[in-house]
């Protein structure tokens, strides 16, 4: 009796003190945070709020005007040296460490944090481990590998010196055309959310644990919100949804993440219901910070602020009135500072908005603790600096491939293999590690770099080789499928080419190997009695019926990283282990049954996938795969990605060049006005007739025009954003007269606007993808409910231009922008 009201007593004794040191903490680090902020001079609490990319700013620049944070952006290399090593990473830490932590007035000012999209491990870092995308992390469902992952890639960050990471991306992707599905866990928000939560605690440490220790780092749930959802998958798009059905899929990931501390909260570039999130105050304040008690830094996205109504890149108030709390800002953060010292000192901001801004970038920078860290290079943490893409990081980063390699098909027990037989690998991703890390990878596209850019990688033929030379077989690669030695099975590594954000968005989910012509090489092997293994590599699910009919198993190994073994270790038998290493990975995404069936989801009403959520064979399933339809149904309802023009013009149009002599229509390959005031020819450029050559004379004026036969409508194009995109050469550029471009939806019916300063800067006899906005068009006139003559060019100069391919896409794609008047 006695003991349990001892006990009992302890108890709530306990509770009181816990619960007091929690209270005394908080009290402790506000009162501290009230010091600052009654110290600190307005310019200096501006400065706070801002986040300026490292290629744009000094040490020097960051002393000089106070600057509270910096990031490299995907790509961007310290001191801009692609061949750098961790050691420059610590030192230009440490420069802008030191330049930032001066002592003013008696207190030491607040050093920068260095933000990095250390998103599928430090994958900036040249030698890094680098984890599967998240879509790969949500196959495996295995929460305490995430938080491992989470662990590793934090050590890897904090020994470079850098404090913060933009990751978890807690996005939940509906549509699987949007070029940053792999970035997503998951379509399901509730395994978003799970994950996200193990992801955060794994880079940050356990609150009231290891929180914020030496190697941990800040963490960031971004693109708040509904960055998934947007209408046709469309990048930066819209998501139209009600508030209770933003809130059911696209809130979970943040409440988790909020729950598990993280420290940072990345507002999206996509809008809802057509206002842009980072001037969406009932959102990021009302919501994020109020009703989800998160008490962290709102961070900007990449200019992300200057797409909001009334903003420019150099002046946005409305973000922070909003709630933003910390600009991301690349070239114009100088005016940007100015304007918003400005806005500031005369109320545009308020002062209990920019202090509760600053209180917040404070809190978090107190909270990591960054004045008592000292200076990256004197951390513990740097101590790591030899374990980054040490052996035991990658065991972890081959341990998530193996567990996130999906197995859709396993006719006839074709799988496992027998390592000591004869094995011909196809195709150039086997080898090209690029085409396993995807996006985000030492460059922001993942694209244009060399295995060597990898090291310490294992490419997936490599792995191959490891495991079969072991057990005494032959391995043999084709780029294309011939061998030598007829083989006892081909391995086929098939999949998309790497790419990041819009880059990276498609119209629909059609898929074809680029490489070689897999449906000939594995119907070839087929018919000789060769068994094929296909490896799928791919950022989302696609239609892919075609190969898998021409399969004998098939597996959807997503984007793996750097560590390719984890394929074999799966697909092949080893004779010195004691156990099979099974398929662990589970769909996370629904299969589409057609390229057109872009948007299926676990929930919805019709649901009729190929392979549903959750599915995922392993050794022990004895199902056979029968063969799916091969009609090809491609996106047709939006012309968002039809082609207008290439070298030729498609049915229902014609091209024609008109001036004072007369007209005339391109139904040769060379055609000119009677008095030959424009001339146009086709020619080939990449393929055979597929540009045009325009040369216009100088007096009166010319055209260019491409017609419609019929009136056609851009209306729904203009609504998920489409962009009118033509690929252009500038030869000539007339000094005076400019060349217009115009869009007629008949008699004074129309949209001009003058292309001239935009050309002239654009770099000459070079190719370009420019791109015109409809609502640019639309919003200066132009009726896009009737065009009749959808694209035309026109002058009174001297120009020469050459047209490749016109075609309309959505989002701002990976083109130039024309800015609109
Ligand atoms: C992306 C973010 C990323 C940021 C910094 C933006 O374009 O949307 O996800 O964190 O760039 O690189
Ligand atoms: C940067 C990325 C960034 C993107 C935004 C790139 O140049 O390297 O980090 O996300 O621009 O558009």
């Amino acid at each position: 009796m006695k003991s349990k009201l001892f006990q009992i007593s302890f108890f709530i004794f306990t509770l009181i003190f816990h619960f007091s040191i929690v209270a005394n903490e908080n009290i402790g680090l506000e009162n501290e945070i009230d010091v600052y902020l009654s110290k600190m001079s307005l310019e200096e609490k501006v400065g706070q709020l801002f986040m300026v990319e490292i290629s744009y700013i000094s040490p020097e620049e960051v002393r000089e005007y106070k600057i509270g944070a910096i990031l490299n952006g995907g790509g961007s290399f310290p001191y801009g040296k692609i061949d750098h090593t961790s050691q420059d990473w610590i030192n230009l830490a440490d420069e802008f460490y030191i330049a930032s932590s001066e002592t003013i007035n008696g207190t030491k000012s607040m050093p920068v944090i260095w933000g990095t999209d250390a998103v599928h491990g430090h994958n900036n870092l040249k030698g890094a481990t680098i984890f599967p995308h998240n879509i790969g992390l949500g196959a495996t469902r295995n929460v305490e590998l995430i938080e491992k992952i989470g662990v590793i890639t934090a050590k890897e960050v904090a020994a470079t010196g850098l404090d913060l990471t933009f990751s978890p991306a807690v996005s939940v992707p509906r549509d699987d055309r949007w070029g940053r599905t792999y970035e997503g866990f998951s379509e399901d928000p509730e395994l978003v959310a799970v994950l996200g939560r193990s992801l955060v605690l794994g880079l940050q440490g356990k609150p009231k644990n290891n929180f914020l220790i030496n190697n941990k780092v800040l963490a960031t749930a971004k693109h708040f919100i509904g960055d998934g959802g947007t209408l046709n998958g469309v990048d930066k798009g819209n998501t139209v949804l009600s508030e209770l059905d933003l809130k059911e899929l696209h809130l979970p990931g943040y409440i988790s993440a909020v729950e598990a501390g993280v420290q940072v909260v990345m507002a999206s570039f996509n809008s809802w219901n057509g206002l842009k999130l980072h001037g969406n105050k009932y959102l990021l304040t009302n919501l994020l910070k109020d009703e989800l008690n998160f008490d962290g830094i709102v961070l900007g996205d990449w200019n992300g602020h200057q797409e909001v109504t009334g903003c420019r890149v150099d002046s946005c108030p409305q973000a922070i009135n909003a709630g933003l709390d910390m600009f991301m800002i690349t070239e114009s953060w100088k005016s940007l500072l100015k304007n918003t010292i400005y806005q500031a000192k005369e109320g545009v901001i308020t002062k209990e908005r920019l202090d509760d801004a600053v209180r917040r970038v404070l809190r978090v920078k107190l909270r990591f603790n960054i004045l008592k860290k000292g200076k990256p290079s004197n951390r513990v943490a740097a101590s790591d600096i030899r374990r980054i893409g040490s052996k035991e990081h990658r065991d972890i980063a081959r341990l998530a491939v193996q567990q996130s390699l999906v197995l859709l098909k396993n006719n006839k027990n074709t799988l496992p293999l027998n390592p000591s037989k004869h094995i011909l690998v196809v195709g150039n991703a086997a080898k090209t590690i690029s085409r396993s890390t995807g996006g985000w990878s030492f460059t922001w596209q993942g694209s244009n770099t060399e295995n060597s850019d990898f090291p310490g990688a294992t490419s997936i033929y490599e792995g191959i080789v490891q495991k079969v030379i072991a057990q005494k077989g032959i391995v043999e690669f084709s780029k294309k499928g011939r061998y030598k030695t007829r083989p006892d099975v081909a391995i086929l590594v098939i999949g998309e080419e790497p790419y990041a954000e819009y880059q990276g968005s498609v119209n629909d989910l059609f898929f074809e190997e680029s490489d070689f012509n897999f449906l000939e090489t594995a119907s070839k092997f087929k018919e000789e009695g060769i068994p094929v293994v296909t490896i799928f590599l791919s950022g989302r699910p696609m239609w892919i019926n075609r190969e898998l009919n021409r399969s004998d198993a098939f597996i959807a190994a997503w984007l793996p990283g750097s560590e390719g073994g984890g394929i074999a270790d799966v697909l092949f038998t080893d004779s010195t282990k004691k156990d099979q290493i099974n398929f662990k990975g589970k769909l996370s995404f629904s299969w589409p049954s057609e390229a057109n069936q872009t948007s299926i989801n676990i929930g919805d009403k019709e649901y009729l996938p190929l392979f549903p959520y959750g599915y995922g064979l392993d050794y022990k399933d004895l199902m056979q795969v029968g063969l799916f339809p091969e009609e090809i149904n491609q996106v047709t309802d939006s012309k968002l990605g039809k082609v207008l023009l290439e070298g030729w013009p498609r049915p229902g149009t014609e091209v024609m060049v008109s001036s004072l002599s007369g007209k005339s229509i391109l139904n040769t390959k060379r055609v000119a006005t009677p008095k030959q005031e424009v001339t146009l020819e086709v020619f080939d450029n990449k393929i055979q007739e597929d540009s045009q050559r325009i040369y216009f004379k100088p007096g009166h004026e010319s055209r260019w025009t491409l017609h419609s036969l019929d009136p056609i409508s851009w209306v729904k194009e203009e609504e998920a954003s489409g962009v009118l995109t033509f690929q252009i050469k500038v030869l000539e550029a007339d000094q005076k007269d400019p060349l217009i471009f115009f869009s007629s939806c008949g008699e004074s019916c129309g949209v001009s606007l003058s292309l001239d300063s935009y050309l002239k800067k654009i770099p000459h006899n070079k190719w370009i993808t420019a791109g015109i906005p409809l609502n640019c068009m639309k919003k200066n006139g132009l009726d896009l409910s009737k065009l009749l003559i959808p694209v035309g060019f026109k002058t009174k100069g001297n120009w020469s231009i050459e047209l490749g391919k016109i075609y309309l896409e959505g989002g701002m794609g990976g083109k130039s922008i024309y800015p609109c008047p």
